[in-house]
């Protein structure tokens, strides 16, 4: 590729919506003038991800994280800064500009990058893959029996996804390829093809395999699985394995990535399970039953990388489709840990032992897997009958053992609510008092877990010092940010001394109003956000912004600014009266500064019946 125009950076920035960029990753609600949402960055349960379309540019508050159109797409991608600028461009389809060839051969032409061309190599193999699949030659009429007949698919089906056939001359594919205009690296890292002698370009990896493409979550084919069939060459000696699957390449990372999770997000709401199945054709089969919301791993144990991916759809859960053989059921307890990590429900159906969920789907139809997804069990319980197959005669140990073996997956749980729910049911499966439970797990807490875990965090700590729900800084705070007409007139009357700069609202509201008197104007959001230090004021703030306001009556935040502003007032009198007071206590009779103390009374309290008044202008 050429070098790009000077100004084609900003051009681009200019021609897209940031919200139009962001919006497939991110469900955004509007909020004032920004939109928010939860951080594709962390998993977090209170939205601090905010974009400002206006201004081009995204601030996550709990990642710390921010930028524009291309650091988010170079962010979420995975991207250089060129690949972020091509995948824009394609995606909006605006054409790349390039500056004009000046002719002098010095300036190294820069190339395409990497992982375009990759993407695009496996977009023209997945086609030649597929035509191969449908040739009318001896060898693709095997592959197709082997699909039709012996699989029981559909060639609707081998077409939606693709489905391919690699000859079994392993070479076919890479004279194809030497037609295209592909670098020898990007042949290379594809992870195609074995290496040949003096490191050139040897035979197809999935030489007389079945081809299955792989697809990212945008729906990029970035790898293939390749299943054996009776054709498929063995490997010298030994015996093929049963799948080969693509390697990893700077395209292709296994643990980042789920079969099918495209299409399934389609189908996926916060009212909907996904399905996850061990193999790929479980799935092609689950998705070709219409259970839509099917996803596999990559031929791998599932990882907390997957659970995040899965997590950012927001389902309502997951139900695992494992087999039913011990290896399976030893799959699944791992992945409970997993699942409570992200923050996921998780139900797991009990297939019969040694049946996969194709198997299932052929054998006895989709009413025989709906009928196992429905009664999947919940995910405490799911633990609890795996460890105890018995449970009425469950002995104290028994019990005691699971219990540990839970509490080692929930010590990672973030929401408090979510805990409790699984303590709950843990108590009530295992018939053990809830106390006990709690008491068990705060000791497992501090054996099993680093020093650092066991300090409450700050959080908690300053949960527990108002007894009520919200504190008069908090009000005033909600308020401002609310209607920002009464920003200057409270920054006029209050006198920040007033303000208890302790709790985080106080820390807030005390900076936004000695800002607001120093800028002489009414800050904007951003201006406001920018003056947020920690988290503990971003999840206030952003708490306090996303609240919303019950009923529209007018004149409702002046008459809750006013009270609130006549609270801090008294309560500053009352301080100052409490210091007079223990100063009266300590001086001698009869002095100056018993009289001066006496009149500084007086004044307090002639103070008081003169409290400040807040005019705003409509
Ligand atoms: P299975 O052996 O249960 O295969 O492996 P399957 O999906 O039922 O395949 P069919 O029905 O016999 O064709 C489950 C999954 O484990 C991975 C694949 O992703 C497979 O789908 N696997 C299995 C491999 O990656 N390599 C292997 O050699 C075997
Ligand atoms: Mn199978």
């Amino acid at each position: 590729m050429p070098r790009l125009a000077d100004g084609f950076v900003n051009e681009l920035k200019g021609r897209i919506d940031l919200f139009d960029v962001i919006s497939p990753y991110v469900q955004l609600k509007k909020s004032g003038s920004s939109w928010v949402g939860l951080s594709p960055f962390s998993q977090e349960k209170t939205p601090s991800f905010y974009v400002h379309p206006d201004k081009g540019f995204f601030k996550c508050f709990s990642s710390g994280e921010g930028g524009d159109a291309i650091s988010f797409i170079q962010k979420i991608e995975n991207l250089e800064f060129a690949e972020a600028l091509e995948f824009l461009a394609q995606r909006f389809g605006i054409p790349l500009r390039y500056a004009e060839q000046s002719g002098s051969r010095s300036k190294p032409e820069i190339s395409r990058s990497l992982k375009s061309e990759l993407y695009e190599l496996h977009k023209i193999v997945t086609d030649w893959f597929h035509q191969r699949f449908l040739d009318h030659n001896e060898e693709a009429e095997s592959v197709r029996k082997y699909w039709l007949d012996e699989r029981k698919f559909t060639l609707e089906t081998a077409k939606e996804f693709e489905i391919g056939y690699a000859p079994v001359d392993g070479f076919a594919l890479v004279k194809f390829l030497s037609a295209k205009k592909f670098s020898e690296i990007a042949l290379q890292k594809s992870g195609l093809f074995r290496e040949g002698k003096a490191k050139a370009i040897g035979p197809c990896v999935l030489n007389g395999r079945l081809i299955i493409p792989i697809s990212d979550k945008l729906g990029r084919v970035c790898a293939f699985t390749g299943r054996k069939l009776s054709q498929t060459p063995e490997w010298g000696e030994r015996k093929s394995p049963k799948y080969v699957n693509s390697p990893e390449t700077p395209i292709f990372e296994k643990g980042n990535l789920l079969f099918n999770l495209h299409l399934a997000n389609k189908d996926i709401s916060e009212e909907k399970e996904f399905l996850l199945v061990e193999g790929q054709l479980d799935a092609i089969r689950c998705w070709d039953m219409g259970f839509r919301t099917v996803v596999a791993p990559q031929g791998t144990a599932f990882k907390d990388t997957q659970a995040t991916l899965l997590f950012r759809s927001r389902p309502k859960g997951i139900v695992c489709l494992l087999d039913g053989d011990s290896a399976g059921q030893k799959a699944a307890l791992s992945y409970v840990s997993t699942f409570l990590k992200a923050g996921l429900e998780a139900r797991f159906a009990q297939l019969p032992i040694g049946m996969d969920p194709d198997d299932i789907l052929l054998g006895q139809g989709q009413e025989a897997m709906q009928n196992m997804i429905d009664g999947a069990l919940p995910m405490v319980e799911y633990v609890v009958r795996q460890k105890i197959p018995k449970l009425t005669a469950a002995s104290p140990k028994q019990k005691e053992s699971v219990c540990q073996w839970m509490f080692s997956s929930l010590v990672d749980i973030d929401s408090r609510i979510a805990l409790e729910g699984y303590i709950e049911q843990l108590g009530r499966l295992l018939s053990v008092p809830i106390d006990a439970l709690k008491v068990d797990l705060a000791r497992f807490r501090k054996t099993r877990t680093p020093a650092y875990r066991n300090q409450p965090s700050e959080k908690e700590v300053t949960q527990k010092v108002p007894d009520r729900l919200t504190i008069v800084e908090e009000d005033l705070l909600f308020v401002l940010l609310h209607d920002d007409r009464l920003a200057s007139p409270l920054a006029h009357t209050l006198d920040i001394s007033w303000v208890d700069s302790r709790p985080v609202s106080g820390r807030i509201l005390a900076k936004i109003l000695s800002e607001t008197n120093a800028e002489g104007s009414v800050l904007s959001r951003s201006q406001i956000e920018d003056l947020l230090e920690d988290d503990q004021e971003r999840d206030l703030y952003h708490r306090l912004v996303m609240q919303e306001i019950k009923k529209d009556e007018p004149g409702l935040l002046l008459r809750l600014a006013r009270q609130c502003l006549n609270v801090l007032f008294l309560r500053h009198l009352k301080r100052q009266e409490d210091i007079i007071f223990t100063q009266l206590k300590e001086v001698e009779e009869n002095t100056d500064k018993l009289s001066e103390l006496s009149k500084a009374l007086r004044s307090i309290r002639q103070q008081r019946s003169n409290p400040p008044l807040l005019e705003f202008n409509n």
